[in-house]
């Protein structure tokens, strides 16, 4: 295993979207273009099928140095009010574009931490948002929270609202790591939160996981997930540190890359953490996700529903994401398009009535084929093309980029498919990587994605 790993440990995405973000044609995408888009998928498809919305709500009262979101970091609660006045507006110029009433279908609440607005604005907000829409008969609506600062409100009001799912960032119980990104947060309070949604009555209670953290050692590793086997997470994200310092600026610079375990002792804490899960009962789904046997994301993956959007994994497949807020990205699956990452020029633009959209791309027929695979490859862990597929792709180059894992054992090739093997599975991302035609094309000039393993 090692030497695959020295082999195949190399800078590549993670696969949200295809294509990826730095792979957009920014250049011939305008506004326009992205309302256009939205209309067109949405008159086609309201009338049977509903959206997601995301909602990026950015702030956060204390700086965890590993992080990778995008978040501004303060403690001052005045600015809650005006971020949700400028998501209500923007959703308000989105209700006025499409027209018909939109069906809701999905709602996430992301961040940064959503969970840093009080239980009141979180409720004017939701409300807001659910005005003038029609809720989906099996609507589901989930919240990131930080179990340092949820409260029973929190809890709460996001409950009589209608969300009924949760996930806590974790990251590692051990103290010294705990320190290094400097985010101190006793089990208790871990605790504390998953009890009382559960007891409230939210289904589904997930928990956020990282390996490979800076000073975090196997034994640290064990410990979380004995932890975590105390409070029986429905769903657990097991997520590899991304260590992207170039992007983030100084959030990641709070320790030094000797403090960081190597590339194999990463892969040790990887293969040991996805054997104890396992050994808990958990199945492992996808890359990154693991969930229990009668949680509806494991029996999405055995029916082969199972989607992947930029929320990561989920058993409902939108057509259309409205991405709100600063940052959020949209797709209406054959565009898509982020919004200002500046929040005041976020409200600068909605200011002057605009979408707050700054960059976007529209996909062609053969990104929306190679999309398609590598949705396959992420949630199925197998995809097979047609001749139609095989008139805009060449396959042929695909598979030549593939013998050698395939002589790796990770993978079997067959005249018109490709199956990730047991073996092949840590390296999925790199499978991907063979059908990313723009990736080939043009390897990005600095460093941009973080290692795959
Ligand atoms: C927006 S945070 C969750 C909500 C809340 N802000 C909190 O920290 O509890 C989303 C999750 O992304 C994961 N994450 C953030 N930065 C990461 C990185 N550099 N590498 C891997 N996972 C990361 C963490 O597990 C984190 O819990
Ligand atoms: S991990 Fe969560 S709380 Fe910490 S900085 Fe990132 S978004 Fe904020």
């Amino acid at each position: 295993m090692q030497t695959l790993i020295q082999k195949y440990n190399v800078p590549g995405p993670r696969y949200t979207s295809y294509p990826t973000v730095p792979y957009w044609d920014t250049n011939t995408f305008t506004g326009i273009d992205w309302k256009i888009s939205l209309k067109k998928q949405f008159d086609v498809l309201n009338t049977s099928e509903g959206i997601s919305l995301y909602i990026h709500l950015p702030f956060c009262e204390s700086l965890c140095t590993f992080c990778g979101c995008h978040k501004r970091i303060t403690k001052r609660h005045k600015v809650e009010d005006p971020y949700i006045n400028a998501l209500l507006k923007e959703w308000h110029l989105y209700k006025e574009l499409l027209v018909e009433k939109p069906v809701i279908k999905e709602i996430h609440l992301g961040g940064g931490t959503p969970t840093f607005f009080s239980p009141e604005n979180l409720t004017r907000m939701v409300k807001g948002i659910l005005k003038d829409t029609i809720l989906d008969k099996d609507y589901n609506f989930s919240f990131e929270g930080h179990p340092n600062n949820t409260t029973k409100e929190h809890l709460q009001a996001l409950y009589n609202v209608g969300f009924r799912r949760v996930s806590f960032g974790v990251q590692d119980y051990n103290m010294a790591v705990q320190i290094a990104i400097h985010r101190v947060q006793p089990f208790e309070n871990v605790k504390k939160v998953t009890e009382m949604a559960r007891e409230m009555g939210y289904t589904s209670v997930g928990h956020d996981l990282i390996f490979g953290l800076p000073f975090q050692k196997l034994e640290h590793v064990k410990h979380t997930i004995k932890k975590t086997q105390e409070l029986r997470p429905d769903r657990i994200a097991y997520y590899s540190y991304a260590h992207v310092p170039w992007i983030k600026g100084n959030g990641q610079r709070g320790f030094s890359e000797e403090n960081l375990p190597t590339p194999n002792q990463k892969r040790t804490q990887y293969e040991t953490g996805k054997m104890w899960l396992e050994k808990m009962g958990y199945v492992e789904i996808g890359m990154d996700h693991f969930a229990l046997p009668e949680d509806e994301l494991t029996l999405a993956m055995q029916n082969k529903t199972l989607h992947r959007n930029f929320m990561g994994y989920t058993t409902t497949q939108s057509k259309i994401i409205i991405g709100l807020g600063a940052s959020s990205i949209s797709d209406s699956w054959t565009a898509f398009a982020q919004n200002e990452k500046n929040i005041d020029a976020y409200y600068a633009l909605l200011k002057e009535n605009k979408i707050p959209v700054y960059r976007g791309h529209l996909l062609s027929k053969r990104d929306q084929i190679i999309r398609k695979h590598i949705l396959n490859l992420m949630c199925n862990l197998q995809t097979n093309w047609t001749t139609e597929d095989e008139k805009l792709i060449d396959f042929l180059v695909i598979k030549s980029k593939l013998s050698e894992m395939e002589n790796d054992g990770l993978i079997e090739i067959k005249t018109n498919s490709i199956q990730v093997l047991e073996k092949g599975r840590p390296f999925v991302r790199n499978v991907c990587m063979s059908f990313d035609l723009l990736l080939q094309k043009k390897q990005p000039q600095t460093r941009i994605f973080s290692m795959t393993i």
